[in-house]
């Protein structure tokens, strides 16, 4: 068992990331010998990028940085659910060991899930996951139905999910209890235009618990 397993095409397409892989490797070490040796003594990340698992939004690329900068989670369409153990885990972490500053939940522009989630079709399992998108609709219903161009209405409500989801996010205990502990944690929406690659921030950016409604703040009483 092995790669001859494959017919000529699989193993083309899968040889062919090896190769690119070498490619890279060398063309790093080319501009800093050492890069590697330093990559692997351990990570000090400022940002935890909650994005897409859309191919065309990779964190590193669209923000020019490189590995050991960015701690990364994705899912379809940038969800930060509050029941979902693994973006918990990855959130915490971050959060409290990594010490990252920045937790950015970026949209894009595009994104098929929220395209799916505004329609009345089933799609399979992920009907469940964009379940969650349909609720960020329901919480802005006037907005997105008073949109009458299709695509507009898209991108409003990718703009709008990022916007939620980060507001989950400072729904957490994870999220609320680092604050009353250290001052230099943000939370940040943003969306990428996938058309001019440009990162657009959303202006919601959060540092504490103060605009929260007071059920959600979970810090006043500890
Ligand atoms: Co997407």
């Amino acid at each position: 068992m092995g790669k001859e397993e494959m017919n000529t095409e699989l193993r083309t397409s899968y040889d062919k990331l090896f190769v690119n892989n070498s490619q890279w490797v060398d063309k790093i070490v080319h501009e800093d010998p050492n890069f590697f040796v330093n990559l692997a003594k351990g990570q000090t990340p400022e940002v935890l990028w909650i994005g897409c698992s859309d191919s065309r939004v990779p964190a590193n690329e669209v923000t020019g940085t490189k590995p050991g900068d960015i701690f990364v989670h994705r899912n379809i369409a940038n969800m930060c659910v509050h029941s979902d153990m693994n973006m918990l885990s990855v959130l915490d972490y971050a959060v409290n060991v990594l010490k990252v500053k920045h937790v950015i939940v970026a949209g894009h522009y595009g994104c098929g899930g929220v395209a799916a989630a505004l329609t009345g079709k089933q799609y399979g399992l992920i009907d469940n996951w964009l379940r969650h998108i349909k609720d960020v609709y329901r919480l802005h219903k006037g907005e997105i139905d008073g949109i009458g161009d299709q695509v507009a209405k898209d991108k409003r409500m990718v703009e709008l999910n990022a916007i939620e989801q980060a507001a989950n996010l400072s729904k957490t205990t994870i999220i609320q209890n680092a604050w009353k502990q250290r001052d230099d944690l943000a939370i940040h929406a943003i969306v990428i235009d996938l058309e001019s690659g440009y990162l657009k921030d959303l202006g919601v950016t959060t540092t504490s618990t103060s605009k929260l409604d007071d059920v959600f703040d979970l810090t006043t009483s500890v």
